[in-house]
């Protein structure tokens, strides 16, 4: 009951993209999220999803140092704030591969009961919904506890300003919401 208080302590959010291009237009997004976070929220943006090898059962139960960061990462955070670009009408496989490492010891997954929310982006008209419907779906099946609307961002090359901040106050709104969603979860568990 109660883990944070806002009003003195930190919700240290675990920024998760699906996107491994330098210049990822969902990078840019969780970066603004960050910086709309408050003095409360500290959010890390995690860089270790090209170190996740391909899984495996065979390497469950040495699955290396990229697996390790990442299951460290997940364990330290408080909530988790996802965003994914949508290929070919899904999530990105390398993210679906990380997710399918951090299920395991299935039952007893780092993912279980964690809170989590989930953007959508992609240059087109459709904001990645696919992949959002997707994301969702698998991080329930991981035992996680889906917060927030549902934020798909269209045209999201052009979502954020030079400052790299949200353009329209829609999106500002859309992604505070989901900070102070995953703050309530955190604080209701
Ligand atoms: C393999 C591949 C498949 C894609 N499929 C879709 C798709 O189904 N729907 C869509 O809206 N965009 C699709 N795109 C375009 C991506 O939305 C676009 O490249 C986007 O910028 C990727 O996100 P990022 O900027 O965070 O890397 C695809 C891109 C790639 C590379």
């Amino acid at each position: 009951m109660n883990t944070i208080d806002r009003s003195t302590d930190t919700l240290r959010v675990l920024a998760i993209s699906g996107s491994l291009r330098a210049d990822s237009i969902n990078s840019a997004l969780l970066r603004a999220a960050g910086a709309l976070g408050g003095p409360e929220v500290k959010l890390e943006l995690w860089d270790g999803l090209a170190a996740v090898p391909p899984f495996s059962e065979d390497d469950e139960a040495e699955p290396g140092a990229g697996v390790a960061g990442m299951l460290a990462a997940v364990a330290g955070a408080d909530a988790l704030l996802f965003a994914t670009p949508e290929y070919n009408r899904s999530l990105p496989g390398q993210l679906k591969n990380a997710l399918d490492w951090a299920s395991r010891p299935y039952g007893r997954s780092v993912l279980t009961g964690k809170a989590v929310a989930v953007i959508g982006a992609s240059p087109g008209n459709f904001g990645g919904r696919r992949a959002h419907a997707d994301l969702t779906k698998v991080l329930k099946a991981c035992g996680a506890v889906v917060v927030g609307d549902e934020v798909c961002v269209p045209q999201a090359d052009t979502a954020l300003g030079e400052d790299g901040l949200p353009a329209t106050e829609e999106l500002r709104t859309a992604l505070t919401g989901l900070l102070d969603a995953l703050g309530e979860a955190v604080r209701a568990a």
